[in-house]
């Protein structure tokens, strides 16, 4: 039977609608403390950015020749092959990461929404970070209309007033 021991990871999930958004967050959410691990990183644009706020990042994507693009183009920025749903070998970068940032082709829409929040808990359970932002408007628009029954009563008189 599920209890709210089950329910004690820390880590905070924070949807981003569109490329714009997803990196705006990064002042928000990076700080010059933070290890970073960027999976869906493609040519590794928004790695430069996040790598300008952080302590270190590692961008990461499923693609080899991605990858190789991104290590041309950013040779001072540490970029590895790998599958996001292969949770286990972002555990074998051997990094403490404080935050992830996620933006893969595919999981933005509600159709992959179960499968990305199964992904998002992996990652909360396994590398613990304090935070994962994910480009994903189906998990920001879900995440807008959740709350926690019980937490915060006024809340729910407003949810109801807002319709
Ligand atoms: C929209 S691009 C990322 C753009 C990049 N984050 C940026 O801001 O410039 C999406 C990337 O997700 C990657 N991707 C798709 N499936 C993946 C998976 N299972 N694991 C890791 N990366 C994946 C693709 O190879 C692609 O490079």
């Amino acid at each position: 039977m599920a209890n709210n021991r089950q329910y004690r990871s820390k880590t905070l999930f924070v949807g981003t609608r569109g490329v714009k958004e997803y990196r705006s967050s990064i002042p928000v959410w990076v700080n010059e403390s933070d290890t970073v691990l960027e999976i869906g990183c493609e040519w590794g644009t928004t790695t430069t950015i996040i790598a300008e706020r952080a302590a270190a990042v590692i961008g990461t994507d499923v693609s080899h020749t991605v990858i190789e693009r991104a290590r041309e183009r950013h040779p001072h920025i540490r970029f590895e092959t790998l599958d996001a749903f292969d949770v286990r070998a972002a555990l074998e970068l051997d990094e403490d990461f404080t935050k992830i940032y996620i933006d893969m082709s595919g999981i933005s829409g509600y159709r992959s929404l179960l499968d990305l929040i199964a992904l998002l808990n992996s990652y909360a359970a396994v590398l613990r970070p304090e935070a994962i932002v994910v480009k994903s408007g189906a998990l920001k628009d879900f995440a807008s209309r959740c709350m926690a029954f019980g937490d915060d009563g006024a809340r729910h008189d407003r949810a109801l007033e807002d319709g």
